[in-house]
C-alpha cells in the first residue's frame, strides 16, 4: 500500500526538480571501521505471502507476542489491528495521541483507499533479535475504504502493517522515525540496508541491516533513488526489447500488483492482444480517474520487465540488466486454467497531463523471484535474482 499524500508529494517535486536531475549511480560508503568490534548485528527472518497478495512476517510489539504483519514500502508507519495490541513495560504515550492516515491501493487489485485513525504511543517492537524499545505505533481505532464495491471487514490484513518506507513518510505528530531508521539511528544493524528476498511461491526473507549476496544469483545493479524516496528510473521491457524509456518506478512492495500509465499499459495489451476493459475508480477520493484492467490466456504470461540501469545512465561500457516478471505472478486471481486477469494494470493518477509526467507503480508480483534492496546511507535500490526464485532461500 501507499500513504496517500508520499505519492503525491513525490509527483509534484519530481515535476519541479525533475528536469535537473542527474541520475548517477551511487558509491557505496565502506562502514567497516565502525564497528569491526562488535558482534554482526543484523536480521534474515522469514516471510509468506497471503491470500490477499500481501506479504507478512512476524513482528513482537510490546507483550502481544508475534503479530503478522503486513511489509509494506510504499508507507513508514505502524499500525495494529483493533484489539491485538497488548501493551509492556516499556509503553509510553506518543507526543501527540492522536494519529491518522490514508493508504491508496488496498484490495486485491490493487485500488480504492482507506483512512485509518488510532492512538499513537511508543513501545517495543522486535523482529529476530532486532529491537527498538520505544518505537512509535498506533493502536487502530477506526477505519473506513473508500471507492471498493467490497470492502474489507479488517482495517488491515493479517495483524496489521510495518512500514518500511521513505524516513520522511511518518504521519505521527510529530513525525516519528520508521522502525527500519531507528534500528540504524541506533546503531543496532551493521549497514542501513534492508533486502526483501521475495519468491514466486509464496515464502521468501527479509533481510536487515546487510545485503545478502548468498541469497542472489548474478550481478546485483545499484540504481539511485530519485529524491530519496523509493523512487528510481529504468527502461520498460517486451520480449527482452525496451518499449518505454526513462520511467519513473515507484517501489511499492505493499501493491499488489502492477500499475503502469493508462496509455502505455494499453499499448501493451493490444500488442500482445489482450482484451481489456476500462473503467472509471476514483483513487484519489475525488479526482476521478480511468483504471484499465484485462485478462490473458493463462498458459501464455508474457515477458514484460525493466531494465536498469537506464539507456540514458549507461556509463561507457557498461551494460543495462532486464528483470522480468516472473511468467509464474501474472495472475491476480490465482486461475487454475483458461482465463486469467492481468497482474499489470493502467491507471492515470500518478500522471500529469500539463507536465508531461507519468510513472509506474510496481508492486510485489515484480519483487516475486528477485532480490530488492534498499540501501539508505546512499539512497540506492538494488536488483538482483534470487538464487532460488520460487523459495526466496
Ligand atoms: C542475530 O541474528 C543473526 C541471524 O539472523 C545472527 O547472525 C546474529 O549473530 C545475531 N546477533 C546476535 C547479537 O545475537
Ligand atoms: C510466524 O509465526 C508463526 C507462529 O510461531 C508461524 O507458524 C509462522 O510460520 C510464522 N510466519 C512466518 C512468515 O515465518
Ligand atoms: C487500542 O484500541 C482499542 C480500540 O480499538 C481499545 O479498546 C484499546 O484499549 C486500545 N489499547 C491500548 C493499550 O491503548
Ligand atoms: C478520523 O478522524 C477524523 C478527524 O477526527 C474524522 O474526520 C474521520 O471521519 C475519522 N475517520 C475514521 C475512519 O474514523
Ligand atoms: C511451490 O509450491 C507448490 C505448492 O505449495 C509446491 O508443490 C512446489 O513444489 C513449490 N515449488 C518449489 C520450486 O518450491
Ligand atoms: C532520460 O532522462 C534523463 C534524466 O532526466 C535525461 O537526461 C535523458 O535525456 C532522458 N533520455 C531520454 C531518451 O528521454
Ligand atoms: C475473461 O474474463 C473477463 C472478465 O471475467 C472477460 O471480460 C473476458 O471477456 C474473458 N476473456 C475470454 C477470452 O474469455
Ligand atoms: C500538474 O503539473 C502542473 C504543471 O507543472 C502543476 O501546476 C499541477 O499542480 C500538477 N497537478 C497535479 C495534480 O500534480
Amino acid at each position: 500500500m501507499a500513504r496517500l499524500f508520499l505519492f503525491l508529494s513525490f509527483v509534484l517535486f519530481s515535476l519541479a526538480h525533475g528536469a535537473d536531475k542527474s541520475f548517477n549511480i551511487a558509491a557505496r560508503r565502506d562502514y567497516a571501521h565502525s564497528h569491526h568490534l562488535r558482534k554482526r548485528q543484523y536480521a534474515i527472518e522469514a516471510t509468506g505471502l497471503d491470500r490477499a497478495l500481501y506479504w507478512f512476517g512476524n513482528f513482537s510489539v510490546g507483550d502481544s507476542g508475534p503479530l503478522s504483519l503486513l511489509i509494506d514500502t510504499g508507507s513508514s508507519d505502524i499500525l495494529i489491528d483493533p484489539g491485538l495490541y497488548k501493551p509492556s513495560k516499556n509503553e509510553l504515550p506518543y507526543v501527540n495521541t492522536k494519529f491518522a492516515i490514508e493508504y491508496e491501493g488496498v484490495n486485491k487489485a490493487g485500488y480504492g483507499f482507506e483512512n485509518i485513525n488510532g492512538t499513537a504511543l511508543l513501545d517495543t517492537v522486535s523482529i529476530g533479535n532486532l529491537s527498538v524499545k520505544h518505537q512509535a505505533i498506533a493502536n487502530i481505532t477506526s477505519f473506513q475504504f473508500f471507492d471498493l464495491r467490497k470492502p474489507p471487514t479488517v482495517a488491515l490484513e493479517r495483524n496489521g502493517i510495518i512500514g518500511f518506507g521513505p524516513k520522511d513518510g511518518s504521519q505521527f505528530m510529530p513525525p516519528a522515525d520508521p522502525f527500519f531508521f531507528s534500528l540504524c539511528a541506533e546503531k543496532a544493524i551493521d549497514e542501513c540496508r534492508f533486502g526483501l528476498a521475495f519468491g514466486t511461491n509464496g515464502t521468501g526473507q527479509i533481510v536487515i541491516g546487510k545485503l545478502d549476496t548468498t541469497l542472489i544469483d548474478g550481478d546485483v545493479v545499484p540504481v539511485s533513488e530519485v529524491d530519496q524516496q523509493y523512487v528510481t528510473v529504468g527502461d520498460v521491457t517486451l520480449d527482452n526489447k525496451i518499449i518505454s524509456k526513462n520511467q519513473t518506478i515507484i517501489m511499492d512492495v505493499g501493491t499488489n500488483n502492477i500499475q503502469g500509465p493508462l496509455d502505455l499499459t494499453r499499448s501493451i495489451f493490444e500488442s500482445l492482444g489482450w482484451s481489456s476493459k476500462l473503467r472509471v475508480s476514483d483513487q484519489l477520493g475525488g479526482k476521478p480517474d480511468r483504471v484499465l484492467t484485462a485478462s490473458f490466456p493463462c498458459g501464455k504470461p508474457p515477458t514484460l520487465g525493466f531494465s536498469f540501469p537506464t539507456e540514458s545512465q549507461l556509463k561507457p561500457g557498461q551494460k543495462a540488466t532486464i528483470f522480468n516478471i516472473s511468467p509464474d505472478v501474472w495472475d491476480s486471481a490465482k486461475h487454475k486454467s483458461g482465463n486469467c486477469t492481468s497482474i499489470l494494470g493502467g491507471t492515470n493518477f500518478l500522471s500529469n497531463v500539463t507536465a508531461h509526467t507519468t510513472a509506474w507503480l510496481v508492486g510485489q508480483p515484480f519483487f516475486a523471484g528477485h532480490y530488492i534492496d534498499f540501501d539508505a546511507t546512499s539512497h540506492t535500490i538494488s536488483y538482483a535474482n534470487l538464487k532460488n526464485p520460487a523459495t526466496g532461500t
